[in-house]
């Protein structure tokens, strides 16, 4: 590694090396933030630990009927961020269960539910504060000690506003809302869930997509200064 990256220096490729490390840096970071259902469950953990209490599972399978039922429930968002959503009970083991691919014999105990939605994307630490934050009712969930594993999921409604879930559950852990194969065959269309590495679908794409154009203008800016490129 170091062999090459001399010969690039001495043959005035430097400016490629730097390129690459900026784009791979970014590419990496991008990575580690891309979901931000699993953000927010980090967060809600955080809260959590610091409270002395015990950290949730991320279970895949909770986070994956969470986006479901968010997309069912578009069109509901009211002007203060709550939503009107009137889906059937039985909506959750009869169609986001089947469609997740979770066994109905696993599925669980929802033991908590928080759902809101907001105009403008927001980042999962102010969905925290936003959402999760925004009464008593909601936050004695968050710190409910029955709780054992969480999911969450985020979803936007056509160019309309985002929608987040958090379910809880108190079952023993790792044991409810199993996905058959890991979740493996689940296409996850729009939005993201947590308890996965998959990215979100949408939303934080755009800052991808910025981030590479700044890495093209850099590039060029580099190669201007270094006199390759004569503008
Ligand atoms: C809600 O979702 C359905 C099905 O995905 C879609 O046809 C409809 O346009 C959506 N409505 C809104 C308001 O986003
Ligand atoms: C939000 O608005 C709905 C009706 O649009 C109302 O029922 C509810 O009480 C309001 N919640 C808060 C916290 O203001
Ligand atoms: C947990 O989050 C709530 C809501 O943002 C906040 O009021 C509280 O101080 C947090 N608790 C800890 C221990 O960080
Ligand atoms: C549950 O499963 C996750 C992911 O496979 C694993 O990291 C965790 O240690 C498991 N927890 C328990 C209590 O088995």
């Amino acid at each position: 590694m170091l062999v090459i990256m001399r010969k690039l220096c001495c043959c005035k490729y430097w400016f490629i090396v730097i390129v690459c490390i900026a784009s791979f840096s970014t590419l990496v970071s991008a990575k580690n933030h891309e979901n931000a259902a699993n953000e927010l469950v980090n967060i809600i953990n955080e809260n959590r630990t610091a409270q002395k209490l015990q950290k949730l599972n991320n279970n895949p399978g909770l986070g994956c009927i969470a986006l479901q039922y968010m997309e069912e429930c578009n069109g509901t968002c009211t002007s203060n961020g709550t939503m009107k959503c009137q889906t059937p009970e039985d909506d959750f083991t009869e169609v986001y269960a089947p469609n997740c691919g979770i066994e109905l014999p696993t599925f669980g105990t929802l033991s908590g539910r928080i759902v809101g939605c907001q105009s403008k994307y927001l980042k999962p630490s102010e969905a925290f504060t936003q959402i999760i934050g925004r009464d008593q009712k909601t936050l004695s969930l968050v710190k409910d000690k029955k709780h054992t594993e969480v999911g969450v999921g985020l979803v936007r409604s056509h160019q309309g506003p985002f929608l987040w879930c958090v379910l809880f559950s108190n079952d023993k852990v790792n044991s409810t809302f199993v996905l058959e194969g890991g979740g493996k065959g689940i296409k996850q269309k729009r939005g993201c869930f947590s308890g996965t590495n998959t990215p979100c679908s949408s939303g934080k794409k755009i800052h991808l997509l910025l981030n590479n154009i700044l890495i093209v203008i850099f590039s060029v800016f580099v190669f201007y200064v270094s006199g390759i490129v004569h503008l």
